[in-house]
């Protein structure tokens, strides 16, 4: 049978993802083609180094050092952004898609600081614009938030959104080594990004979490107005006390809508999950995704969240959606209704804690401790006090019942200034939603 329409797709990045993408285009075209009633003919990409030894091997006809001269190539019907970077993608995304190209992309960073521009441009210009394999790698959550769950609201949406931290933090916990000790390996396993800030510091989730946050409410959460912390300042003893405390840390994103309150708000965090829980047994560098629905309720999502092959998956699911939108001739949508929320400001946003203080270890600390916390209404739930290696030191660890993100940073600023307190305290939230389901 003779295939409804072929589709010239170029590629602007031919690394990872790219060359996986090409690889399993080509294995299965017939394939994709007797299913879908599309053809693919792998046209040509872009690469900086086109003299690299390439899995498969391209002819050297097919590649260029221009991304741009394939962005404005009337032979292109859909461009793969695939090079990362929020430089050079942003230009040859936006010249794809001023002139009515379609755009599949897998750049997370181009999403969250220009997403907004790209998807009015597109549908200003009628261009789609897909972006699959930006979250959660393999794991179909966009298809999932926006066809799927369509008649859902979101109260909350949380998950594993980084595999690298993952990762880290698994092999902490079962192996009793500190980060320090483990981060190595995975830059050897070339799971740290090149800028290691991404991974570590959670930009890469905080990327993420933006693009899932603008799905599910139709606003784009700037980074300014997330909190985002990664995973550098968790140590081991904390893995253990949180264990001992019934829970696993995991770099955790956040989305709460408030819908009385109309805000929303989303964070990147390390979290205490309860042990019990789904995505506290997610390790290693898988990603996982709970998504509550006040339709459907909660359903999670798990898989891999990067890779070669992963990623690629989710590009090709782009890519034949892509060719079904143009051979039925479908007009673009909207990703997401946008709306103007506002963020949830510190008041509004409760959670219970876990506080890691060095103390000196004399009468009166804990009371004093607890006094600061009572002014500022905050409840302790558990202490635990541990030896620190210091002689006259200890490590005082508490949880706290709900309170608000602002409650407690007035009370870390005023346990700041305790003059038996040795260090600055560490906080982690812990990751009890319950309150916000009603
Ligand atoms: P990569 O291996 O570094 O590949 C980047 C590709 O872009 C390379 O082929 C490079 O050429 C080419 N390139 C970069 N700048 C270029 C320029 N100015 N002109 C022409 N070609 C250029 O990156 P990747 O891991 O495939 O990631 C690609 C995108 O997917 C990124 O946005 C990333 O965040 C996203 N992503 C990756 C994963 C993953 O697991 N890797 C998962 C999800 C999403 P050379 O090959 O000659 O260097
Ligand atoms: N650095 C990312 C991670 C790659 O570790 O999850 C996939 O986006």
């Amino acid at each position: 049978m003779s295939p409804r329409r072929n589709l010239n797709l170029a590629f602007a990045g031919l690394g990872t993802v790219g060359q996986g993408v090409w690889r399993h285009l080509s294995e299965r075209s017939a394939e994709l083609q007797a299913r879908m009633g599309i053809a693919f003919t792998l046209y040509k990409a872009a690469v900086r180094d086109p003299s690299k030894t390439r899995d498969p091997s391209i002819p050297a006809e097919r590649l260029t050092t221009n991304a741009m001269a394939l962005a404005e190539d009337p032979e292109v019907d859909v461009l793969c952004e695939l090079m990362g970077g929020t430089e050079e993608a942003l230009a040859v995304t936006r010249t794809a898609l001023e002139r009515g190209k379609t755009v599949v992309t897998a750049n997370k960073a181009l999403l969250c600081h220009h997403g907004e521009e790209l998807f009015r441009l597109a549908r200003d210009k009628g261009a789609h614009i897909y972006f699959e394999a930006s979250v959660a790698g393999g794991i179909p959550i966009i298809k999932a938030l926006r066809e799927g769950l369509v008649v859902n609201r979101f109260p909350l949406i949380y998950g594993i959104l980084n595999g690298t931290c993952n990762y880290i933090l698994t092999r902490m916990e079962r192996e009793g080594q500190p980060f320090e000790a483990i981060v190595g390996d995975a830059r050897r396993l070339g799971y740290v990004e090149a800028d290691e800030a991404l991974d570590l510091d959670g930009l890469d989730a905080a990327h993420k979490t933006a693009i899932v946050a603008y799905l599910a409410h139709g606003k784009w959460i700037p980074l300014e107005e997330m909190p985002v912390e990664g995973i550098r300042g968790v140590r081991l003893e904390d893995i253990q006390w949180a264990q001992s405390l019934g829970y696993k840390i995991k770099l955790l994103a956040v989305i709460l809508r408030d819908f009385e309150g109309g805000s929303v708000f989303s964070s990147v965090q390390p979290m205490l999950v309860p042990r019990e829980r789904m995505l506290a047994n997610v390790d290693g560098v898988f990603n996982a995704i709970s998504v509550t629905g006040d339709v459907v309720g909660e359903s999670i999502y798990i898989g891999r969240g990067a890779g070669q092959d992963a990623t690629a998956s989710a590009v090709i699911s782009d890519i034949v959606d892509a060719g079904t939108a143009l051979a039925n001739e479908i007009l673009p949508e909207e990703p997401a209704q946008q709306t103007e929320l506002r963020t949830s400001t510190p008041e509004q946003v409760i959670r219970s804690f876990y506080m890691r203080m060095s103390v000196r270890d004399q009468p009166g600390v804990l009371a004093e401790v607890a006094t600061v916390l009572t002014r500022q209404n905050i409840s302790i739930e558990s202490v635990l006090q541990r030896p620190n290696g210091d002689r006259g030191a200890a490590h005082l660890v508490l949880t706290t019942h709900m309170s608000s993100e602002a409650a407690m940073t007035r009370a870390v600023a005023e346990l700041e200034g305790l003059e038996a307190l040795l260090d600055r305290p560490f906080l982690l939230r812990i990751a009890d939603f319950a309150q916000h389901l009603g």
